[in-house]
């Protein structure tokens, strides 16, 4: 075939597996005091209702470990503060009734969330289960910016992320209006007809760090591809948020690439930013049931809301939406070679399959992981080296994968061609994770330049010591 023509390689994508087909039964819902915040009545739950809130009255908290709430009777400024008043006037409808409305957001707020929000600290391995119903009144607050103490980064919240929305009102970018046609879409959606489902939130770290070296296992299958993207072509997949410390980056800001994009078009997602403390490089965030309610063209610069999206997933024993995102966030770096010491190896190793492992779970339930060039945008990492290192926690998981290029073809040729040569090999995760510590020692730690002379895949190539194409027979080279 001609290669202009070749869209994908290796692995079929429908031999891949996705939820809810490949997934386990699902345990009941329930509230497990210190490892699992459940807000609804689970005895309640039926498909198709909107969940009811647990318990039946509101509990006023005010204290270092839950969400500090616009409701609460120790919020100094339960009315209209100075940056609300700003917001009101800003979405230009400064009226009495965009003044009750808003006062009405907070006290919807203390009917429909009674338990206290737990904040999910750095460390903690915690789950939060709430209604869509209950996340789309936050993010009314969030929009009005009443979540009291989060208008500033000065205090008690500066290890986490923004979340009321006030910076999306400044200054006048086309970017910003077609972030908030995203936002304005979700609203208007949810006002039409109320979600039913739940989202579960959780905050998950690693105990230990694996010891890559020994780790013996044989890679996995990979789906490569240079068409489709994350969340179109990984339904139902692992799918991966290119994500930042503070998870979602500049969502609520400026930031506009792969994270603030998912987070625009689910924008459920953008809630986890209330409670979720910076994640620390043992840590992940896990998000399963959100809902995509918008399509979006264009990227970055580009990128325009494309109109309202009518969600069909499937929905899973808990009504959650079998979407399950993974915010890991990549290290960011200014120069190339950096990238592969082995502590930052390590590190991106370990973030990853912090990520991807489900140790509770067996291999045979566990869906591929749908990922593509982690940390390697506006993070300038090495799209090569970055697949090999998925690749390489995604074994040690035991998931396959599908990755997605974005457009380059190139990369769907080196990847996959690397892929098929360790595959044949028979080279484990611990060999691999070797040869990266040799690449490191031999070529970039004495690399007078700013670019190594010999890339990583080439050096893989020589070391192990045979051709780069196994079926390339007319590259083929004299052992030793
Ligand atoms: N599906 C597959 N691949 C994609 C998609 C998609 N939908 N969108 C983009 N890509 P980037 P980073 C590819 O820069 O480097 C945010 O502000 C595309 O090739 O978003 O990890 C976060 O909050 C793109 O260049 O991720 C962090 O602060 C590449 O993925 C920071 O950016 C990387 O996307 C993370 O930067």
């Amino acid at each position: 075939a001609d290669e202009l023509e070749v869209k994908w390689l290796g692995t079929p994508i429908k031999e891949l597996k996705r939820m809810p087909e490949c997934g386990s039964v699902l345990p009941p819902l329930r509230d497990v005091p210190g490892e699992h915040t459940v807000m609804i009545r689970t005895d309640l739950l039926r498909r198709g209702r909107v969940p009811v809130p647990y318990p039946a009255q509101f509990k006023d908290t005010w204290d270092d470990v839950h969400v500090k709430m616009p409701c609460s009777s120790s919020n100094l400024f339960p009315v209209l503060d100075e940056v609300t008043a700003q917001v009101l006037k800003l979405t230009k409808n400064n009226c009495q009734n965009v003044k009750n409305k808003y006062e009405l957001h907070i006290q919807i707020c203390a009917r429909l969330l009674l338990i206290p929000i737990p904040l999910l600290k750095g460390g903690m391995n915690h789950s939060i289960t709430m209604s869509q119903e209950q996340v789309a009144c936050l993010l009314a607050n969030a929009f009005f910016c009443t979540f009291p103490r989060r208008n500033s980064r000065r205090n008690e919240y500066c290890n986490y992320p923004d979340i009321n929305f006030f910076r999306l009102f400044e200054g006048s970018s086309q970017m910003k209006i077609e972030k908030l046609k995203t936002l304005m879409c979700y609203f208007k959606s949810f006002t039409e007809q109320k979600p039913t489902g739940l989202v579960t939130f959780t905050r998950k770290s690693l105990d230990k760090p694996l010891n890559w070296t020994r780790c013996s296992t044989q890679l996995t299958k990979l789906h490569i591809t240079c068409e489709g993207t994350i969340e179109d072509d990984g339904h139902g997949m692992l799918q991966v948020d290119f994500a930042n410390q503070f998870v979602g980056g500049g969502v609520t800001g400026s930031g506009l690439v792969q994270e603030e994009i998912r987070f625009l078009i689910n924008p459920e997602l953008i809630i986890s930013r209330l409670f979720t403390e910076a994640l620390d490089p043992n840590e992940c965030l896990i998000i399963k049931g959100t809902q995509q309610y918008s399509k979006y063209t264009g990227y970055s610069h580009t990128y325009q809301w494309g109109g309202s999206h009518r969600d069909t997933t499937p929905r899973d024993g808990w009504q959650r939406r079998c979407t399950e995102i993974v915010a890991i966030d990549a290290l960011q770096f200014k120069n190339f070679l950096e990238q592969f010491n082995p502590d930052k190896l390590n590190r991106e190793l370990n973030k990853a399959y912090c990520g991807f492992a489900r140790p509770e779970e067996r291999s045979q339930n566990l869906a591929a992981v749908a990922t593509g060039n982690w940390g390697c945008g506006v993070f300038g990492g090495d799209a090569r080296l970055k697949a090999l290192l998925q690749m390489l926690a995604a074994a040690e998981a035991g998931r396959d994968v599908a990755y997605f290029t974005f457009g380059d073809s190139q990369l769907m040729t080196d990847v996959h061609k690397m892929h098929s040569f360790l595959t044949q090999r028979k080279v484990c995760v611990g060999e691999v994770y070797d040869l990266l510590g040799k690449y490191h020692s031999s070529v970039c730690k004495s690399c007078p330049s700013r670019r190594p002379d010999v890339s990583l895949y080439s050096f893989i190539y020589q070391q192990v010591g045979s051709s780069p194409a196994p079926d390339d027979s007319t590259r083929r080279h004299v052992p030793g």
